[in-house]
């Protein structure tokens, strides 16, 4: 019994009630066995000396005691019904308040049960707009939030074994075409599984640095950084690339542009990420420019090239993991996974800019541009 009312809410509410009544009607009882025979004698006295002075010596001691006696049974009738009608009013309270407060309550330890079993699509019903609501309503947000994270997980792995799938195929293809004789033991055989082994290898890499990235297991180094010296060291590492494919590589910067506040390595590998794309997806004859002003608080670089463009319909995409345009293609060019442009647009928030794309569709450029605050002056 007692456990019972430990364990519920709404039962230790009935208790406060009933408590709260019994001690009122407990106050009262004492006061009328105490306090109000003297209360009683005084106030009728003064009313008979005033209005009847006849009454006390016509035998009037008698008739007052009667009359206390009926008196005080009428109180203590009217007392047990006050105190009946007081407990059913709390017994339909604490039903009313069982009903209002712990069944939503109740709904959401089931709620967290469930979850916490693996069912992530569970939610609650918000029912009002008060503080339960707001507590039901983050309850739905936190598990539509969990649901999204367990999906993911569950992309990313289908995902993974995907991109992995593929080299480790080409890779067990060759062998066993090496060891059946199929394949000449060439050193061109030998280069192309070298290739795939080197891809499995970058795709690894990658995934590391993705999930450090996103997980930002990283320690950042924010300093002033000067943009002309950013852009030079980009530029120079990216050039022997850019001639060997004839690819102009330029840039064009605002003359005083004033430094950023960014981690110098962070901002080298965001920049070298585009460039390296900019590159990879620009035909022979084409150019890329590196572009950098200054808008309000803020620096903006670019990087435009003349490349294959991007269709609108991919754009909203580009930035997702493992997110290709064609896949074929940049297999080709060089075995892109799709990782770069995720691991670029978290770095660029966790240095506290925005990345954005255009392109206007098929064969006609594309531009990434990141934004990187300026060091305030003062
Ligand atoms: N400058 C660009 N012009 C045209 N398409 C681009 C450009 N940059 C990126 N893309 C498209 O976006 C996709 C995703 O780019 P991302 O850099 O994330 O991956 P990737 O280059 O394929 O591989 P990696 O992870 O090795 O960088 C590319 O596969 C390509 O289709
Ligand atoms: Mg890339």
């Amino acid at each position: 019994m007692i456990d019972y009312f430990r364990r519920h809410l709404g039962a230790k509410l009935l208790l406060s009630y009933l408590a709260i009544i019994i001690v009122g009607v407990a106050v009262l009882i004492v006061a009328s066995q105490f306090i109000l025979p003297t209360s009683f004698n005084r106030h009728m006295s003064g009313m008979m000396g005033l209005s009847n002075g006849g009454m006390m010596g016509m035998g009037g001691n008698n008739s007052m005691s009667q009359l206390f006696v009926d008196f005080r049974s009428s109180f203590n009738e009217a007392l047990t019904y006050a105190a009946l009608a007081a407990m059913i009013v709390a017994v339909t309270l604490s039903l009313l308040f069982t009903r209002s407060v712990i069944a939503p309550v109740h709904a959401m330890s089931l709620a967290t049960k469930r979850i916490s079993e693996g069912h992530y699509d569970e939610h609650v019903e918000v029912d009002g707009a008060d503080e339960l609501a707001q507590l039901a309503s983050y309850f739905n947000q936190m598990a539509e939030k969990l649901d999204q994270v367990e999906a993911m997980r569950r992309r990313l792995i289908g995902d993974v074994s995907h991109e992995l799938r593929t080299p480790l195929t080409a890779i067990k293809g060759s062998m066993e075409g090496l060891m059946d004789g199929v394949l000449p033991a060439t050193i061109e055989t030998y280069q192309q599984i070298h290739a795939e082994a080197d891809r499995l290898n970058r795709l690894v890499d990658d995934l590391q640095e993705l999930s450090r990235v996103e997980a930002r297991a990283y320690q950042l180094d924010i300093r002033t950084v000067d943009i002309f010296s950013l852009v030079k060291t980009v530029t120079k590492r990216l050039t022997p690339h850019a001639e060997s494919k004839r690819i102009s590589l330029d840039f064009e910067l605002t003359p005083d542009l004033p430094p950023i506040l960014a981690d110098e390595d962070r901002a080298i590998q965001i920049l070298t990420n585009l460039t390296g794309n900019a590159l990879q997806y620009t035909p022979e004859g084409g150019s890329v420019t590196i572009i950098a002003k200054q808008i309000n608080a803020e620096i903006q670089i670019s990087v435009h090239d003349t490349g294959v463009g991007i269709p609108s319909e991919h754009l909203p995409h580009i930035f997702d993991r493992f997110y290709r345009v064609d896949k074929s293609r940049s297999r080709q060019g060089g075995g892109g996974s799709g990782i770069g442009l995720t691991i670029t647009h978290a770095l660029v928030e966790a240095l506290g800019g925005r990345i954005w794309v255009e392109s206007v569709g098929d064969g006609n450029g594309s531009t990434f541009t990141f934004t990187l605050p300026i060091v305030e002056k003062g």
